[in-house]
């Protein structure tokens, strides 16, 4: 028999299927159509690359460790084990998933399909900042989506992904959850994760859209650069434990799909607005808006159906601030509007 194409994943959703049971080398043999020694040549490569089983005679294999960065094959067991929405292209390390993203669009991959990677030595952020990508447990993200809607709605479409993105985390983890308008993650004041939307157009119609999102999910405080210390944290430095990469990789990924489903069932706009109230850490707050050339200073009011933010400035006038870079006084000043667990 033939070997199958990809005999590593094959082997390693074994495991995930058997769960805490051990997994003999004659079922994985069986499976893969192979001979037991061509398993324990695999198993222990596998141990080369960060993974360790326990072995025990006439029982086989259990999996106690898996490697702390992205391991494609394992993210492929995972999604093999719990049905991928997309396409997955798994990187160690790559400039940005949004540039993969980008490339694989112009040479016509259809969408959608998603990039994800251990590390990134180029990846971007907002307003043409770095964002700082180190091989750390943490999640570099990106889908490729081709929507049919105007690209007016794009900002109503970040937000729609972050409250939802949102919610997951803080059951997922237990975390409290808020978001900063319009693209950070924010828990316990700290940003935890940033998205990052970008979109190409023809004739006023979104030709395709890269949705971006780096999430700390293991970062260490010595992964952050100096300035951002006080200011930025991970879920495992909030939560006190770290998070496995691949699973929790693959449920923001069905997150994401669930997301985008709703979007093209219809007008998410009503449940946005909804939903955002519990999540807005700024609602209330008086904060600075830099929007190009433009300071504005005011009290932040929700946003409007448009995914605007409504600003109350001091003359009692409501601007609807359409982009910009918000600031709190201090860090992301401490809120008391992270969402509950559930
Ligand atoms: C921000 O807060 O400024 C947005 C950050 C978005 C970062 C993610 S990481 C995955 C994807 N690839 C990139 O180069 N950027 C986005």
């Amino acid at each position: 028999m033939s070997v199958p194409e990809d005999p590593d994943a094959l082997i390693l959703s074994a495991f995930l299927e058997s769960g805490e049971k051990y997994v003999s080398g004659e079922f994985l043999a069986a499976r893969l159509g192979v001979s037991r020694v061509s398993i324990w040549n695999r198993m222990k490569k596998l141990e080369e690359d960060g993974f360790r089983f326990h072995a025990v005679r006439n029982r086989g294999y259990q999996l106690q460790q898996e490697p702390e960065g992205l391991y494609p094959a394992l993210l492929r067991a995972h999604g093999h084990h719990q049905r991928l929405p997309w396409p997955l292209h798994a990187f160690a390390s790559i400039d940005s998933t949004s540039s993969e993203v980008e490339r694989r669009l112009i040479e016509g991959e259809p969408a959608p399909f998603a990039v994800i990677a251990s590390a990134q030595t180029l990846g971007r952020g907002r307003l043409g900042r770095t964002w700082t990508s180190p091989n750390c447990g943490n999640l570099y993200l990106s889908l490729a989506l081709r929507p049919e809607m105007p690209p007016a709605r794009m900002q109503t479409f970040t937000l729609w992904f972050g409250v939802k993105v949102a919610r997951a985390l803080a059951a997922l983890t237990g975390l409290p959850m808020a978001i900063k308008w319009p693209n950070d993650l924010i828990c316990r004041g700290r940003k935890i994760a940033g998205m990052l939307t970008e979109a190409r157009v023809d004739n006023d119609r979104l030709k395709d859209l890269v949705f971006g999102l780096g999430l700390n999910l293991n970062a260490q405080s010595h992964h952050f650069p100096e300035p951002l210390r006080d200011k930025a944290s991970s879920l495992a430095l909030e939560a006190g434990r770290t998070f496995p990469l691949h699973r929790l990789a693959i449920q923001i990924l069905k997150v994401l799909d669930d997301a985008w489903q709703s979007m093209e069932e219809g007008d998410v706009t009503p449940e946005l607005l909804r939903q955002w109230p519990a999540l807005d850490c700024l609602e209330g707050k008086t904060v600075q808006l830099a929007e190009g050339n433009r300071l504005l200073a005011g009290v932040a009011r929700g946003i409007d159906a448009q995914g605007s933010l409504l600003l109350e400035t001091e003359e009692g006038t409501l601007q609807r601030i359409r982009s910009g870079d918000v600031s709190l006084q201090g860090a992301y000043a401490p809120t008391e509007n992270e969402v509950p667990t559930k």
